[in-house]
């Protein structure tokens, strides 16, 4: 995907939204480096879009703020500064996109007729965006301007629906990218990778071998400056609807026909169709949530989630959110997926847990080693990329003891660029590939999921429980579990 052999046409790319924090945290750093490996288009322009009374010279004082905490400098600095204008307009002012389309019809060089729209903003305001684009034209030609949405896409499944509808009003599939950025992961690539290019795993990756996955998404962040999306949205829109069940169909997925786009998605739309809905009145024996309260980690206290600036007051919203899903089929009947994800937790830490079952045989139960226990397979994420495999070895010595052997297989060498899946993602919407983006029906489906506990939760207003800031979460998560013997793995060693 990163071998370029034709010179990419000239492109203007908007980022509306462009003072927000997902485009100072992700959009610009990861652009920035793809300046640096000289990935970028010659005549690519970017478009800051945004609400403050800035003019160009604010604009790029603010960029070199957010880019020196990535360490920029020098004159790949100063080119990709070069590419920006700044324009100042309100989302819902159909003025502003008036102006816009003036500022694209004068390009810096040359003629330039591919556009990106990148919709870093509040979901909220993702129809305006929409329509006032198509309303000024700005929609067509067809084949060169491109939508990008954020995800989460919709609140719940009726307005995932609306908006899908919505935007086919204005623009052509072909023409939308959703993105979900755990997909331009390294190691949720390299799944596919693992599973099915090691005759090794497939034989063992089914109900009969293992008991059951965890997948943990642990930030050690609060919400930051983020309480007018966040508190509307809570985990389990911002985290489990999307990025959490795209790792559980990866997972979970049949061996697709070919790595065809399209093949993939349907596989994965398979899984979430099997997903076993969560019943009503099963809702608090699948799902839990929680909200942070006051904490303190290494680097001293932190606040709860109630007084983070911007939150309502006596807000309900989740911080943490953990559910079990079973998938209803052949391969994964009666095996667990549990799934978690929070703010203020006690660390960064994603990764997939697959956990194996026990030998049939207690054939050491005389011995001192008694009972064996499983074996696990972790894919990390964060804050590596790798895989481990642990099994057991006998103690070299004397008697018969075991050992745990871990299998490391970092694949990463010390001296690999780290990617950052933004710059993966963003050089494919430039490029104009939609291979690692979302189809609406996995979006239907991934709400389909999750809105019975949405609406549930919806409904308890009154009451969440909670966990301290710098903690491993709600102890109750644990009565998610089928079997007393299973904990969460809180790191990729064994504790
Ligand atoms: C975003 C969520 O999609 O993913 C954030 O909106 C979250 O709340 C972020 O912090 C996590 O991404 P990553 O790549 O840091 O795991």
């Amino acid at each position: 995907m990163f071998e370029q052999d034709v010179p990419l046409p000239p492109c203007n790319f908007v980022i509306f939204g462009a003072t927000g924090n997902l485009a100072s945290k992700k959009l610009l750093p990861a652009l920035y480096r793809l300046e640096l490996a000289g990935r970028l288009p010659e005549g690519l322009n970017f478009i800051a879009f945004a609400r403050r009374d800035w003019d160009n010279a604010a604009w790029v004082s603010h960029m070199r703020e957010v880019l020196a905490r990535v360490g920029a400098t020098g004159p790949g600095l100063e080119r990709f500064i070069a590419r920006f204008d700044y324009l100042k307009g309100e989302l819902h002012d159909p003025e502003a996109y008036a102006a816009l389309k003036d500022v694209l019809a004068r390009p810096k060089l040359g003629v330039c007729s591919n556009v990106v729209f990148y919709l870093a903003i509040n979901p909220d305001d993702f129809p305006a965006v929409i329509k006032h684009l198509d309303g000024v034209g700005l929609s067509k030609p067809r084949g060169l301007h491109r939508v990008v949405v954020e995800k989460p896409f919709g609140q719940d499944l009726e307005s995932a629906l609306a908006l899908n509808e919505l935007l086919h009003r204005h623009f052509d599939e072909e023409q939308v990218f959703r993105i979900d950025h755990y997909l331009g992961k390294e190691t949720v690539q390299n799944l596919l990778v693992f599973r099915f290019a090691n005759t090794l795993i497939e034989p063992l990756w089914n109900r009969n071998f293992i008991d059951h996955v965890q997948i943990t998404v642990a930030e050690s962040a609060g919400i930051e400056q983020r309480a007018g999306y966040y508190d509307r949205a809570g985990a389990l829109r911002d985290m489990i609807q999307n990025h959490l069940l795209q790792l559980l169909t990866l997972v979970a997925m049949e061996p697709p026909p070919s790595l065809d786009a399209d093949a993939l998605r349907d596989e994965k739309v398979k899984v979430l169709r099997s997903i076993r809905p969560v019943p009503r009145n099963g809702v608090n024996t699948q799902a839990l949530r929680a909200q942070y309260r006051a904490g303190s980690s290494p680097a001293g206290p932190m606040n709860g989630y109630q007084e983070e600036g911007g939150v309502a007051p006596g807000s309900v919203t989740e911080t943490f959110a953990a559910a079990k899903f079973y998938i209803d089929n052949w391969r994964w009947r009666g095996v667990p997926f549990y799934l978690r994800t929070g703010k203020r937790l006690r660390e960064n830490l994603s990764m997939i847990a697959i956990r194996f079952r026990h030998p049939p045989q207690q054939l050491f139960r005389e011995t001192p080693i008694e009972v064996i226990d499983p074996n696990w397979v972790i894919l990390s994420l964060q804050p590596e990329e790798s895989m481990h495999m642990e099994i057991h070895a006998k103690q070299p010595g004397l008697g018969m003891d075991t050992r745990v052997l871990r299998l490391n297989a970092c694949y990463r060498n010390p001296d690999d660029q780290p990617l950052d899946a933004y710059e993966t993602l963003l050089l494919d919407v430039i490029e104009g590939d939609r291979t690692l983006f979302i189809r609406f029906d996995e979006v239907e489906w991934a709400w389909r999921v999750v809105d019975p506990i949405l609406r549930q939760w919806s409904q308890e207003r009154d009451f969440i429980a909670s966990y301290p800031a710098g903690s491993w979460g709600p102890q109750e998560s644990t009565r998610l579990f089928d079997s007393e013997q299973t904990a969460w793995r809180n790191s990729v060693e064994l504790d």
